[in-house]
């Protein structure tokens, strides 16, 4: 199955078992393009998916954009996304720290994996590949060594552009970046209605008490931080 997503920026296709752009992907997108950090820059798009922020960031006029994701159908589906747009995107097999080999960049813009689990819980039968959103028990999976490590994959003067859900942990982002280098705040935030995943996890989150009984929706979070 592929579902496709078009808006006034184009066209974007995700086959089944990639990420197909949501919520979050668009908050990220419209803040970067809002934020002037990207024409003539250096730009690295972890976790990219169907590479929806990738192209967003070729279309925006950077110099370069390189791209990485953990799973090869992912890949795949944004090396073809990227040449149907007509946009130059390096797409790369492998997890995020191999940008590491490419660095230093000027901008990197991530919409990690952020959403907590129960152990054992499957919700792949709710809504599609789990690895693509599941971050462990407390959603840091991703962003706790992502935070530690940002400042290595930039310029000095260089920014980070992450979303992220109210459920992970948003003052951990800020306080790790904070701490190592980074000048951190949070830029943006949306409420949206919870989806399948997080309806499915609902009763779990307000047994954990972090989900006022009853509501049923998430704020996201675009956190960015520039490097002193
Ligand atoms: C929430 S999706 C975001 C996709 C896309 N950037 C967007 O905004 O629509 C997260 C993506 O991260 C990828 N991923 C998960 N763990 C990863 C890792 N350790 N390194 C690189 N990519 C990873 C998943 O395969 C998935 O495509």
């Amino acid at each position: 199955m592929t579902t496709a997503y078009t808006d006034t920026r184009g066209s974007i296709s995700a086959i089944e078992g990639v990420y197909a752009p949501q919520e979050d992907s668009h908050l990220l997108i419209d803040v970067m393009d809002r934020s002037g950090l990207v024409p003539g820059r250096r730009v690295v798009d972890l976790c990219t998916g169907s590479g929806v922020v990738a192209i967003g960031a070729a279309t925006q006029g950077a110099a370069e954009v390189l791209a990485f994701d953990i799973c090869p159908r992912a890949v795949r589906c944004a090396r073809a996304n990227a040449a149907a747009a007509g946009a130059e995107v390096s797409v790369h097999l492998g997890s995020w720290t191999r940008a590491a080999e490419f660095g230093p960049f000027d901008l990197l813009v991530c919409n990690p994996p952020y959403v907590p689990h129960a152990p054992g819980e499957d919700t792949e039968e709710v809504a599609g590949p789990s690895w693509a959103w599941n971050a462990g028990r407390d959603g840091r999976l991703v962003l706790d060594p992502l935070c530690a490590s940002a400042a290595e994959l930039l310029v000095d003067g260089g920014t980070v552009l992450i979303v992220q859900s109210e459920f992970s942990g948003v003052e951990s982002s800020l306080d790790a970046l904070n701490g190592c280098g980074f000048i951190a705040e949070v830029v943006a935030e949306q409420q949206i209605p919870f989806g399948p995943v997080l309806s499915a996890r609902a009763k779990w989150l307000e047994r954990m008490g972090w989900l006022q009984n009853g509501r049923r929706e998430e704020k996201l979070v675009v956190i960015r931080a520039d490097k002193a």
